[in-house]
């Protein structure tokens, strides 16, 4: 199928889920205790649903066909670096200065995360600028093919593995913004809906990803260049995060709904489906906003710096190839 096809069956799909979501199923959810419904004005689940669609669409045109197609992938990309540098120049700053007060000690850590998050994306937007005039030198035809292949990945895990990684870039340092903002702030609940909302997006993306090497294709053998040690700490480091992307969303709604908060998935809000518990919500909330974000950090840089380290210094030609184009 061609990336174009994808892209847009993708997008249709996606839209009419959610517009159906939307407009139809109310009917149907009528009555539900667990369920009710937003009004299709709620700038916050738009939000959402740009959000993702943005996502989905950079990463099916930075593995387009035409050179074109990637290029505007890559300035998309950049776009959406620079965007949130400037999201948090102008609208994150002020909550620095005064934020909520601190519930964990690490919480005093946050504005430098977030400040060290913002620094990187804009360099990697810059990064991602000098990709586009590097791209721009190319105008050869690239057919990925929609399965994977023994050496590389296909068009689907590319789109797959590029929308969770975007989201999950945006997830942190939303998260982390969120749990600043002092209660009683107007846009706070925005926030949330945003956060939670595309993090169960990650999570079924993530399903839809296991089902496609399960079910769909299987993935590329690891790269035979690879000493034993290195395979080893891939495969380890592969499988870590697959814990930590079905970890990270089902402890949040867990630790929210333990807490007695709503969930919401675009239009959806879910009222709890657990018995408030304190305890528990703290336990889990330990789990969501202290030991999964920071092994996060840890294994996402292992993976970047690894998948770096083949391609630029055992100068591995295919090694970023794989699933980059
Ligand atoms: C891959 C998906 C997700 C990632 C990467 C993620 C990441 C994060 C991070 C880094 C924080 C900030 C923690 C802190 O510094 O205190 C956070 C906060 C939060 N997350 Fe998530 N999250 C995800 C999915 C979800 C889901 C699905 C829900 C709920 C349905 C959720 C609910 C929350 C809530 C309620 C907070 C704020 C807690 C507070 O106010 O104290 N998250 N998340």
């Amino acid at each position: 199928m061609k990336i174009s096809k994808l892209f847009t069956s993708t997008t249709l799909l996606t839209s009419i889920v959610l517009l159906a979501s939307t407009f139809i199923t109310p009917a149907l959810a009528a009555g539900h205790t667990h369920n009710s419904w937003r009004a299709p004005g709620d700038l916050d689940s738009w939000a959402s649903i740009f959000i993702l669609i943005a996502s989905l669409m950079v990463a099916a045109f930075v593995n387009g066909r035409e050179s074109r197609t990637r290029i505007i992938g890559t300035w998309l990309a950049a776009l959406g670096c620079f965007g949130v540098v400037a999201w948090f120049g102008v609208y994150a700053i002020d909550t620095l200065d005064n934020p909520r007060e601190h519930v964990l000690p690490v919480d005093a850590a946050k504005p430098i995360l977030l400040q060290a998050q913002m620094l990187i994306a804009f360099v990697v937007g810059l990064a991602l600028l000098v990709v586009a005039r590097w791209q721009a030198r190319r105008t050869d035809r690239l057919d990925i093919p929609t399965h994977n292949t023994p050496d590389n990945y296909g068009k689907v895990s590319r789109i797959l593995h590029w929308t969770i990684a975007i989201l999950i870039i945006l997830l942190v340092p939303m998260g982390i913004f969120a749990t600043m903002i002092p209660e009683g702030t107007s846009f706070r609940g925005y926030y949330y809906v945003t956060h939670k909302s595309l993090g169960f997006s990650v999570l079924i993306l993530v399903f839809a990803r296991l089902a496609w090497n399960i079910w769909g294709s299987r993935r590329p053998a690891l790269a035979t260049e690879l000493k034993l040690w290195e395979r080893r700490l891939a495969h380890t480091m592969h499988i870590l995060l697959y814990v930590l992307m079905i970890g990270l969303p089902i402890s949040g709604f867990m630790m929210s709904d333990f807490g007695g908060a709503s969930s919401h998935f675009f239009f959806w809000d879910i009222t709890p489906f657990f018995e408030k518990s304190i305890p528990t919500r703290d336990i889990l909330g330990l789990m969501h906003k202290v030991v999964l974000p920071y092994l996060l950090y840890i294994f996402l840089g292992t993976h970047i710096l690894g998948a770096l380290k083949h391609q630029f210094i055992d100068k591995h030609e295919n090694a970023l190839r794989r699933m980059v184009s």
